[in-house]
């Protein structure tokens, strides 16, 4: 067993004074059920009474609920890949009833025993680089624990040494005996077996979801029910991965190497809310603002704004359809925000206005890196941002000026949609004019003034060829 405290500091906020791991782990006190609040004196324990070390069975279990579902708890995972230089992520999702389980496994730069277990404590103790994604370090435990009770890290280092280290958190385990504690788990199950596989050969990282118990809530894991809700994940996921990564999956990320994410062996498609490859997409100039940072430097937010073509100019009615998103046209518009090119929220005015089908063509997106993180309250799943109260002030105008530009592209489409449906019924009735020709002659004939009805076609022909033609004349 390794006792794992977490740290004060990613409890209360703010981020942990780096440390070397083997300080921080042989510095942790243990802490049972029996002897937490108290520390080790020189010959015995003595109750340390201003010891606050939370309780861990409460904490953890608490901790399960801030706010992830299954596909934001994914994508945290993720970040966790980009930031170890992942190149390829694969997710797999097993259905086997109540023993279903799911795994996300990279290629990055792996992690060395000690790592393993720092990784596992809550709030583990690292630098993070200006692109980095990672932050309260948190995730890893929060995301993991929200939708299932064991989480199992198994990852190799370096390419020489094929040393696999393998360290497992268990909810269960840790509400039993009320302990901070990983352990080195049992090899003998499918899923390690399975993630083992995956760096064999190489280094990167596998995390390893079992008893997934929120993943199934509400239904019986073993029935058709089950299988179904694993189905429904894997689009749900492929969804979300491709939108809130696509600039990750498309290369245009701040980032040297390409990224492929596969579920199931299925590769993930870049969703691009601002659909650059279709021409007729409108981009209207880009605003530059900046901000101080937690760093005292000044940083750039940029603000990109796109007015996406009605339905009639795509390149195909499926593209029309793939790009209305996950959450369709009208929900979709709005600005999305993008933490060092990560999409964190989307699908809102932030306050600036309210959804309008009139600018449901309307999208822009707000870049900001991570340093600005608390101006933009970005909480521990990463999937809600708060832009500035200054910044709003800043950014309604030219959102106000791109919502009344789409507003205007709008009701020009539906003009000339309505012209043209209107062409068609002036078709449809020149038909009926042709006919009409064709009785005002016969009832000449039958009133004996073909002559007049000819120097009538005659004058109609120079005065309105359009009508004469209609008419049969
Ligand atoms: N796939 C991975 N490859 C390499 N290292 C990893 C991986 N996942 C986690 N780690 C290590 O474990 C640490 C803890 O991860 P965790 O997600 O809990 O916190 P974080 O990423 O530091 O911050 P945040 O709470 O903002 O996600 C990371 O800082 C990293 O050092
Ligand atoms: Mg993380």
């Amino acid at each position: 067993m390794w006792p794992l405290q977490p740290t004060a500091s990613s409890l209360v906020g703010g981020n942990a004074p780096a440390e070397s791991t083997e300080t921080a782990l042989t510095a942790v006190p243990r802490a049972r059920a029996e002897d937490r609040n108290t520390t080790v004196g020189e010959s015995e324990l003595s109750i340390n009474p201003n010891d606050v070390t939370p309780s861990a069975s409460r904490l953890t279990t608490s901790l399960r609920d801030i706010g992830y579902d299954s596909a934001t708890a994914v994508a945290d995972l993720i970040d966790n890949s980009l930031s170890a230089n992942a190149r390829r992520i694969d997710i797999v999702i097993e259905s086997a009833g109540p023993h279903s389980w799911i795994l996300v496994a990279d290629d990055g730069d792996g992690m060395s025993r000690s790592e393993v277990t720092e990784a596992l404590r809550f709030g583990s103790r690292r630098d993070y680089s200006a692109v980095d994604l990672g932050r309260f370090g948190l995730g890893l435990k929060t995301a993991s624990l929200s939708q299932a009770k064991r989480v199992t890290v198994v990852s190799r280092r370096a390419p020489i040494n094929r040393t696999i280290s393998t360290r497992t958190l268990d909810l269960d385990h840790i509400q039993e005996l009320d302990v901070w504690q990983v352990y080195e788990p049992e090899l003998d199950r499918e899923a390690l077996a399975v993630a083992r596989d995956f760096v064999a050969e190489s280094p990167g990282t596998v995390i390893v979801l079992e008893k997934l118990d929120r993943v199934f809530e509400g239904i019986d894991p073993a029935g058709g029910w089950g299988a179904r809700r694993l189905d429904k994940l894997a689009d749900d996921l492929d969804r979300y991965l491709g939108m809130v990564f696509h600039r990750f999956l498309e290369g245009t990320a701040d980032r040297e190497m390409p990224l492929t994410i596969a579920i199931n062996g299925q590769k993930v498609r870049p969703w691009n809310p601002f659909a650059p490859d279709e021409p007729a997409t409108e981009v209207m100039g880009p605003y530059h603002f900046r901000l101080t940072g937690s760093d005292a430097q000044n940083h750039s937010v940029t603000l990109e704004r796109y007015i996406l073509p009605a339905r009639s100019h795509y390149s195909s009615p499926e593209e029309f359809d793939r790009l209305s998103g996950p959450r369709k046209w009208n929900r979709q518009q709005g600005i999305y925000f993008y933490r060092a090119d990560r999409m964190v929220q989307s699908g809102t005015w932030a306050g600036i206005r309210s959804i309008d089908e009139h600018t449901k063509f309307a999208r822009a997106a707000l870049n900001f890196p991570t340093a600005l993180d608390e101006h933009f309250r970005v909480n521990v799943a990463k999937m809600k941002a708060v832009v500035p109260a200054n910044l709003r002030e800043l950014i309604s105008p030219p959102v106000n000026e791109l919502c009344a530009a789409a507003n205007a592209s709008y009701r020009r489409a539906s003009l000339v949609e309505r012209r043209s449906n209107g062409g068609q019924r002036a078709g449809r009735h020149s038909g009926g004019l042709q006919s009409a020709g064709v009785s005002l002659r016969v009832a000449a004939a039958l009133a004996g003034a073909t002559g007049a009805l000819e120097q009538i076609a005659e004058v109609l022909r120079d005065s309105d060829p359009e009508a004469a033609e209609a008419l049969g004349f």
